[in-house]
């Protein structure tokens, strides 16, 4: 099974993506996916692919490949599997083949790329960022955020100027990826953000926060309408 890279140019990967933090990923989602979480997960994700009869999906961000696996299982003929690392990929890979009938896996093609920058010369009829996922576009930036405050001059903040533009970065990642998602989603398909509200404390940026006014902002921008949007699920239809 191969993996196709979709990067615009290879970057050095980001120490966030190393085959440790998959695998530790991976430690910590498995004790809290219990079989009966799984089983909604699942049960969730198909009743929308089978709401409005989807052929094609992405799962960004997809580790393990555990979205994908469901639909390959439940007959979805394409489903595009996208990270930004090759080991979370290896994984994915490896769990493919283990799980799947080689007919079914080969409905799954793996893409390494960056969620927040990405485009495909096909349309998809559902995309979804599962298990908390999303966050992973602000990760970088907000390491970033915290080098600045630990290499200050002398302890002394840095100008609130860099603060400010860095916040906006951050903020910036995750326009990006539901740009390049909608981007790339038929009219009337669907987008399902799992756990679409962040809320994280930074030093001297009170907190990095996507609520629901962000998501109600962005829908207006990205001409997206949003069909369900709480703590759990954002669930919306491209115009
Ligand atoms: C929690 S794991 C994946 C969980 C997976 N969605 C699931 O439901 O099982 C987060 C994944 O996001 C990937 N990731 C982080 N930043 C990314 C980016 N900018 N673009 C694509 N993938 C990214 C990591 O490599 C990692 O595999």
């Amino acid at each position: 099974m191969e993996i196709l890279d979709l990067r615009a140019r290879p970057w050095k990967v980001h120490s966030a993506y190393t085959a440790a933090t998959v695998q530790m990923g991976g430690a910590l989602l498995e004790p809290f996916l219990k079989k009966e979480e799984r089983e909604i997960e699942r049960d969730f994700y198909l009743e929308w692919a089978r709401r409005i009869g989807a052929n094609s999906v992405l799962d960004l961000a997809t580790g393990k490949a555990r979205i994908p696996i469901i639909f390959a299982r439940d007959g979805v003929s394409e489903i595009t599997a996208l990270d930004a690392s090759r080991e979370s990929l290896e994984c994915a890979r490896t769990e493919i083949e283990r799980e799947l009938s080689a007919e079914d896996a080969a409905r799954i093609t793996l893409v390494q790329g960056d969620m927040r920058r990405f485009s495909f010369p096909k349309l998809f009829d559902l995309a979804t960022i599962a298990y908390q996922s999303f966050w992973w576009n602000f990760a970088k930036n907000c390491r970033l955020l915290f080098r600045y405050y630990e290499r200050g001059p002398h302890g002394k903040s840095i100008p609130r100027r860099v603060v400010e533009r860095t916040g906006l970065l951050i903020y910036l990642q995750g326009v990006y990826c539901v740009r390049s998602v909608c981007r790339s989603l038929r009219t009337g398909g669907v987008f399902i953000v799992d756990h679409p509200f962040i809320q994280r404390g930074l030093p001297h940026v009170e907190v990095v926060s996507v609520g629901e006014e962000w998501w109600r902002g962005l829908a207006h921008q990205c001409r997206f309408k949003i069909l369900q949007i709480d703590k759990e699920f954002l669930i919306a239809e491209k115009l």
